[in-house]
């Protein structure tokens, strides 16, 4: 496995796999990572012949007084999973080496679907996930890019962003990993004291709970979205930022569900924002 830190090195490192005409899966990461994804990579190795993975916690797309700062990083254990996954080459930029020349003076403009669930908690943060990944599309150059269903805005907007702005890249979906008891993963799942970790299944078990009424046959979101608060309820550390049944590419709110539609939420647990989501299936 190559490990490199700067674009120049890895412009190199790729230009031979170029020339070969292999074909290249990246998997965008922030980091300090988790089976969710490993399961990228996986993905990412059946797809494509050479398989990237980039290590990056990207400044653009944390807020003020969001968890920059104290984002949990560990690359050496990041590059030993990687390693026994079999990914290819990795790239772990410093911030400089990512902004040379500071922040971005252009950006992407996620548009109006940014404005939906997190984005309306996060202004700014998706900009700053379109405008990284573009610059990741454009340094690689890949043919295929994997992302996780469990940021399932982010993988619509980042949909968007290639349609949009012809970025000829294949975007792959991968479904989301978790727990043995329902918790989705995620690297600030670490944040969680033992109580908060019991507690914070809620969000799957409301989920559940969800997904079992649809499957019996309620479409009413009104109906659906009592279960939910009731079920979120009975977990006394969560804080609901929001719960949302929305159309899969507009996120528009709906008032009736259908296959295929999700419903997708964010609380605070303690100090610590999760999401979740779930894509209704009969
Ligand atoms: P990060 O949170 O590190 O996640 C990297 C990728 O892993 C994303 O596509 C995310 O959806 C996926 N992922 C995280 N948890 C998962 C799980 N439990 N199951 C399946 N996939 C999971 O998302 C980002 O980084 C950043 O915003 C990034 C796209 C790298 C841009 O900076």
């Amino acid at each position: 496995m190559i490990v490199v830190s700067t674009r120049k090195d890895l412009t190199e490192s790729l230009s031979s796999a170029r020339a070969g005409g292999l074909r290249l899966g990246l998997v965008p990461t922030m980091g300090y990572l988790h089976e969710g994804h490993l399961s990228l990579v996986e993905i990412a190795r059946r797809e494509a012949d050479l398989v990237a993975v980039s290590v990056f916690v990207n400044p653009l797309q944390f807020g003020p007084g969001e968890d920059l700062d104290r984002y949990p990083r560990n690359l050496d254990q990041d590059l030993e999973l990687l390693r026994q996954r079999g990914a290819d080459l990795v790239f772990a930029p410093s911030v400089e080496e990512m902004y040379p020349f500071g922040m971005p003076e252009v950006t992407v403009d996620p548009g109006p679907t940014a404005q939906a669930l997190c984005g309306r908690y996060r202004p700014g943060h998706f900009g700053g996930v379109l405008t990284v990944v573009a610059r990741l599309i454009g340094l690689f150059r890949p043919q295929l890019a994997v992302f996780g269903q469990k940021d399932y805005q982010q993988v619509t907007l980042i949909r968007k962003m290639v349609r949009d702005l012809e970025l000829g890249v294949s975007i792959g979906l991968a479904p989301i990993i978790r727990e043995k008891d329902g918790l989705a993963l995620s690297s600030r799942n670490v944040f969680l004291s033992p109580e908060e970790r019991s507690q914070a299944i809620g969000l799957w078990r409301g989920l559940s709970a969800v997904q079992t009424a649809f499957r019996d046959g309620e479409r009413s979101v009104p109906a659906l979205r009592s279960l939910l608060l009731k079920e979120l309820g009975q977990h006394q550390l969560l804080e609901l930022q929001y719960a949302e049944f929305v159309h899969p590419e507009t996120l528009d709110a709906t008032e009736l569900a259908e296959p295929g539609f999700v419903v997708a939420l964010a609380a605070f647990c303690g100090r610590t924002r999760l999401i979740d989501n779930h894509i209704f299936a009969e």
